[in-house]
């Protein structure tokens, strides 16, 4: 798949197959997010990569899904995630402007990766941190940032596009249809692209 095809296919996805992950696959994801910027060159994060079925389900119990839709988004027992990639940041390494910018860039790169290779993803945060870290026994300088699901998709999630008048808080809430269908509004280009000044068409 060519990085522009990737880059416009991937969304969010919360409903996935039950084929298991190639842990291959898994492996060059985070080699992926290995090569990825750092601040300073210090690369603080690390990765827990989860496939065992149990860890799976005790993972699955520190997540949060979907919370403009909840508890509609939460993938039922059929269509939970194959795997999960943990993301940790090692606080002795970190640089003074944070890891922030480093963590953005390492897991855009799995998440497109994974596009790339007919695998669907959600990036959580809203992670039982402190339970997640004990069950995965990370020692205290590792800090548990995100959690990546992931698993070959059952849904196709859809992006549509706001009307350039569309401005606010309200109106970026993804939904859902009757049939279950996932709608992400993303917001006007007209509204985020100025060109050469504030305003400029
Ligand atoms: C930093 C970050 C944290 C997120 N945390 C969650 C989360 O805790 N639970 C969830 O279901 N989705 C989470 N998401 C997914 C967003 O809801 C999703 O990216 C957004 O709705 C846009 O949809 P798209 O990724 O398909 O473009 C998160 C995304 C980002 C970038």
């Amino acid at each position: 798949m060519e990085t522009r095809q990737a880059i416009l296919a991937r969304r969010t996805v919360r409903s996935f197959a039950q084929d298991p992950m190639d842990p291959a696959l898994l492996r060059e994801l985070v080699a992926a997010a290995r090569l990825s910027p750092a601040a300073a060159n210090l690369q603080p994060l690390e990765y827990v990569v989860v496939t065992e079925p149990g860890v799976r389900e005790d993972i699955f119990d520190c997540l949060k899904w979907a919370a403009y839709t909840a508890p509609v988004g939460t993938p039922d027992p059929q269509h939970r995630p194959t795997a999960y990639i943990v993301v940790c940041v090692r606080q002795e390494y970190l640089p003074p402007i944070g890891s922030d910018f480093d963590l953005g860039a390492a897991v855009m790169a799995m998440l497109l990766l994974a596009v790339d290779q007919g695998v669907g993803s959600c990036w959580i945060r809203s992670v039982n941190a402190p339970r997640a870290a004990k069950l995965l026994g990370l020692p205290p300088e590792l800090k548990l940032d995100s959690v990546i699901a992931l698993g070959r998709p059952a849904e196709e999630p859809v992006a549509v596009d706001l009307e350039p008048g569309d401005q606010g808080k309200e109106v970026i809430r993804y939904w859902r249809d009757e049939s279950g269908k996932h709608f992400v509004p993303k917001r006007a280009l007209d509204n985020l692209l100025h060109w050469e000044r504030y305003g400029g068409k």
